[in-house]
C-alpha cells in the first residue's frame, strides 16, 4: 500500500529522494535514473515527435505529497517551474487529509465530436430525421473506431443543437475509455459528416472535437477542520472565514476569479504535463466551463459547514488519457503515471483536480493571512542562490541568509556565497 506521507522528503538529496520514491513505488533501484536520463525524452525521439526540432527543454519533475483521495494515498507527479507550487499543494493536502482527504467522482470519459452544418433548409425537420436515425448513425460512428469499441468504448448518443439561421450542430458523444480521445473523436466527426449532411440537406462545416468536455466532468469535495488552518497570528476560524470571503470575492468579480482559477491550474497543469497530457486542451475546457453561466466564475468555492469545518467544492471538465499520445514516447510521462499508481483516465482526472483544490486552498490560506510573498520569497531565495552559483548544501545556506536579510537578489546571494565559501568556483571564476 503506497503512502504519500513522507515527512522530511524535501530535506533529502535528489538521489536520496529517488531511492525513497522507488521503494515507495515498488520500483527496482535505479529505475528513476534510467527513466529520467535525458529528461525522459532523447533528442532522436523528440525529432520524430514534432517538426523543426533543435533539442529538448527540461523542467523540474517533483512529487506532491500527503494526497489522500477516496481513502487511498497517492504520490503525485508534478512538472512545474514555479517555486512553492509543490510545497504549497503538499502542505494543503495534509490539511485536507486531517478532514478525511479528498472525496471525488467522475463522469464517464465521454468526449464530444462536433459536426457543423449551415444552410439547413428545415432545421426542425432535420433534427427529427436525425433523431429517428440515431441508432444507425451511432453504429456508423462505431464502425470508424473499431479498436475503441473493442476496448469497451464507442459512440453513445447524439445531441442536436439548433444555432438559428439554418445552422445546426450535431454532437456525437463518444466514450473514449482511457484515451484522451482527440484523434478518435475527430475520426468520428469526419466519417459521420457526409451522412449527416445527406440527412439534413445542409452544408458541412467543421468536423472536430469540442474542448468543452462538459460530459467528462470531475467533482472534488473536501472538508478541513478549522483548527488545522490556524497559522502564525491567526486562529483556525479566522483563516477559514478569510478563505470563504476570498471565495465570495471570486464569485463576485471575474478579475479575481481569473487569478483564483490560475491558482487552481497551478495544481492541475503540473500533473497534466507530468503524465504526458494536453494541458492546452485542459485549460481551454476549464475556463470555458468557468464561464458557462455567461459570467466567468471560480472553479472551486469554499463555505463553512454546519459543524464549523471549511468545505471546498470543485467541478471541472477534465479530459485526460493514460494510453496513447505522448505516453508512447516519453519515459518521464510513463514514470509520472507509474508514480501516481493510476488505473484509469478518470482516476487520473480526479487526482489532478484534487491537487487543484489543494493549490487553491494553499493560496487562499496565505492570501487571507500574511500574503503569499513571505512563503514565496523563501523558496524564490533558493533559485536566486542557484543563479548566483551556489551548489549543494550552500544553496540552503545562501538562501537562508538572503531571505533573512530581506534582500533576495543575485548580488546579495553572491556576497553571501563569497562569505560562506571563499574558495568556491565563483571566486575562482572572478
Ligand atoms: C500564483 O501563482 C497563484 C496565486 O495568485 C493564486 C491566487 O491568487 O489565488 C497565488
Amino acid at each position: 500500500m503506497v503512502t504519500s506521507r513522507l515527512p522530511g522528503f524535501y530535506r533529502l538529496s535528489l538521489i536520496e529522494r529517488r531511492r525513497l520514491a522507488e521503494s515507495v513505488m515498488g520500483l527496482p533501484t535505479g529505475a528513476i535514473d534510467r527513466a529520467l536520463a535525458l529528461g525522459g525524452l532523447d533528442p532522436e525521439t523528440a525529432d520524430k515527435t514534432i517538426e523543426n526540432v533543435i533539442g529538448t527543454y527540461a523542467m523540474p519533475l517533483a512529487l506532491g505529497l500527503n494526497v489522500q483521495m477516496n481513502g487511498r494515498d497517492y504520490l503525485v507527479p508534478m512538472v512545474v517551474e514555479e517555486p512553492s507550487v509543490v510545497a504549497a499543494a503538499s502542505n494543503a493536502a495534509k490539511m485536507v487529509r486531517a478532514g478525511g482527504g479528498f472525496t471525488t467522482e467522475s463522469d464517464a470519459p465521454i468526449m464530444i465530436a462536433q459536426i457543423q452544418l449551415d444552410r439547413v433548409p428545415d432545421v426542425t425537420g432535420a433534427i427529427e430525421r436525425l433523431a429517428a436515425r440515431k441508432d444507425e448513425l451511432l453504429a456508423l460512428a462505431d464502425s470508424a473506431v473499431p479498436n475503441l469499441v473493442a476496448r469497451g468504448g464507442g459512440a453513445r448518443d447524439l445531441e442536436l443543437r439548433d444555432l438559428a439561421d439554418g445552422w445546426l450542430v450535431v454532437h456525437v458523444l463518444v466514450d473514449c475509455r482511457d484515451a484522451m480521445g482527440a484523434n478518435l473523436v475527430n475520426t468520428v466527426a469526419e466519417s459521420l459528416a457526409p451522412h449527416v449532411a445527406a440527412i439534413t440537406g445542409g452544408r458541412i462545416g467543421l468536423r472536430i472535437l469540442s474542448n468543452l468536455t462538459s460530459h467528462r466532468c470531475v467533482r472534488v469535495r473536501c472538508r478541513v477542520p478549522a483548527k488545522v488552518l490556524a497559522t502564525e497570528g491567526f486562529t483556525g476560524e479566522e483563516v477559514r472565514d478569510g478563505i470563504v470571503r476570498a471565495s465570495e470575492f471570486a464569485e463576485r468579480d471575474p478579475y479575481r476569479a481569473a487569478t483564483h482559477n490560475k491558482g487552481i491550474m497551478n495544481g492541475i497543469d503540473p500533473v497534466v504535463i507530468a503524465t504526458g497530457n494536453d494541458w492546452r486542451a485542459v485549460e481551454a475546457g476549464a475556463h470555458a466551463h468557468a464561464a458557462r453561466h455567461g459570467k466567468y466564475g471560480p472553479m472551486c468555492t469554499w463555505k463553512v459547514a454546519a459543524d464549523g469545518a471549511l468545505e471546498g467544492f470543485l467541478e471541472l471538465p477534465l479530459a485526460l488519457g493514460i494510453v496513447g499520445g505522448t505516453l508512447r514516447v516519453h519515459q518521464g510521462a510513463r514514470l509520472g503515471l507509474e508514480a501516481a499508481g493510476i488505473d484509469s483516465a478518470q482516476e487520473l482526472a480526479m487526482l489532478a483536480a484534487s491537487v487543484g483544490v489543494a493549490s487553491n486552498l494553499a493560496a487562499l490560506r496565505a492570501l487571507a493571512t500574511v500574503g503569499i510573498q513571505k512563503g514565496h520569497m523563501a523558496l524564490h531565495a533558493r533559485s536566486v542562490a542557484i543563479a548566483a552559483g551556489a551548489r549543494g548544501a550552500l544553496v540552503e545556506q545562501v538562501a537562508a541568509e538572503i531571505h533573512e536579510s530581506g534582500t533576495v537578489t543575485v548580488e546579495a546571494a553572491r556576497e553571501a556565497l563569497r562569505r560562506l565559501a571563499p574558495e568556491s568556483d565563483l571566486q575562482a571564476a572572478e
